[in-house]
């Protein structure tokens, strides 16, 4: 897939901290799913969780079924902003939410029986009902995103599978990988099967979840239509995937300014982003976020330790090299902040949230929300 940033053209007209999402590059991604939804049949949904951007709300229904959301708000959301189907899975819904959640919803997902046992009632006739099950299998490369790891909350394992309740379920989710390959998705299929494969045919619909990581250079697409496709063939059921990730996948940047630079003991740089409140995922997965014409510390002649501008210590992007020094003022641009940063970011220190803007088809730069003092304000 071959995908251009265009941001530099417009990085003078651009007040930083802001996250840019490229419109054609988004559209490379949507493309592709749409492609895999044609090829397999399945329906490609977007996981809210990962990338959730009014704005670009309209290109996105363009090419997807609909919306996954972990719960009412996301639900809403996904009503006010998203065309097609609303599917509602929670660890745990609410007594206070579950209806407004109900009339939203068109598939609604149960993390237990006893959720189940309890709001059935409420949802038959309303909604397609289905249990999140726990294949058991994941090769998740980290335990915070390891669905199926030791004494996981999330999911009916087969030891507590009650078939007996099934009465009026109408569907079966797993969600098992992260940032994973079809050969990823094989094996969590053959355990599905080999756990629960006695249920699938009395079924309407199976959902595999997200986690595939389908729009990265290299990830085998066909191997993945060809799994839907027999799949579908052998249980006659609908299929569902719900990636996030893969829809948000390098569809643009944040771009942040050097607000200072210090020595102690080697440069460093102080920008006006934060590693802790605006790229949570460089912290917590961890990983290092590429810088455009940056380096590895020590690669080019330059290095600096690049610092966020809140008090805590550790908020550092990390240690990169350029090719000339930092000045106050530079914008540097760091690759692939759309997906999981702007759902999960924070006000914390009272940092401002970033701008979020689209860079139009049409080279157009256009921010669609400015965030201020407002926002900290009406959190705390
Ligand atoms: C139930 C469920 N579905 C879909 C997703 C989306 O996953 P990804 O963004 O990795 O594709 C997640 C992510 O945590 C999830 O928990």
């Amino acid at each position: 897939m071959k995908k251009i940033s265009k941001i530099e053209h417009v990085l003078d007209e651009i007040q930083t901290p802001c996250y840019v999402c490229e419109e054609a590059m988004l559209e490379e991604n949507l493309k592709l799913l749409h492609y895999v939804g044609e090829q397999s049949g399945a329906n490609v949904l977007l996981a809210l969780k990962g990338f959730a951007f009014k704005a670009l709300a309209p290109l996105v229904s363009k090419y997807l079924k609909g919306c996954t959301s972990s719960g009412l708000h996301e639900a809403l959301f996904a009503k006010e902003y998203f065309d097609g189907e609303i599917h509602t899975y929670s660890p745990a819904f609410k007594d206070e939410e579950i209806d407004a959640v109900i009339a939203l919803s068109h598939h609604l997902v149960f993390n237990s029986f006893a959720q189940l046992q309890k709001y059935k009632v409420k949802a038959l006739g309303k909604c397609s009902i289905g249990l999140r099950i726990n294949p058991e299998v994941s090769s998740s490369p980290v335990d915070i995103y390891n669905p199926c790891g030791l004494y996981s909350r999330l999911g009916i394992t087969k030891e507590n599978f009650q078939p007996q309740l099934l009465d009026g379920v109408e569907g079966l989710h797993f969600h098992a990988l992260c940032e994973q390959d079809a050969d990823a998705l094989e094996a969590v299929l053959k355990g599905f099967e080999a756990k629960f494969g006695a249920y699938i045919s009395q079924m309407k619909w199976i959902n595999f979840g997200g986690g595939h990581h389908i729009t990265r250079e290299g990830y085998d697409v066909e191997k993945l239509i060809k799994l839907i496709r027999d799949f579908r063939a052998k249980y006659r059921v609908k299929v569902y995937i719900e990636p996030g990730e893969a829809v948000g996948w390098q569809s643009g940047s944040l771009v942040a300014s050097v607000l200072d630079v210090l020595h102690n003991g080697m440069d460093i740089a102080l920008l006006d982003t934060s590693a802790e409140a605006h790229m949570p995922d460089t912290l917590a997965m961890p990983y290092k976020a590429q810088i455009r014409g940056a380096g590895e510390a020590g690669e080019k002649t330059y290095t600096y330790r690049l610092g966020g501008n809140t008090c805590l210590a550790g908020d550092i992007m990390g240690d990169y090299s350029f090719d000339a020094p930092l000045h106050v003022g530079d914008k540097l641009i760091f690759e692939d902040q759309i997906h999981y940063t702007i759902v999960k970011n924070t006000t914390f220190n009272g940092i401002k949230l970033p701008n979020l803007a689209v860079l139009r088809k049409n080279g157009k730069f256009e921010v669609v929300s400015n965030f201020g003092y407002e926002e900290y304000r009406r959190r705390n």
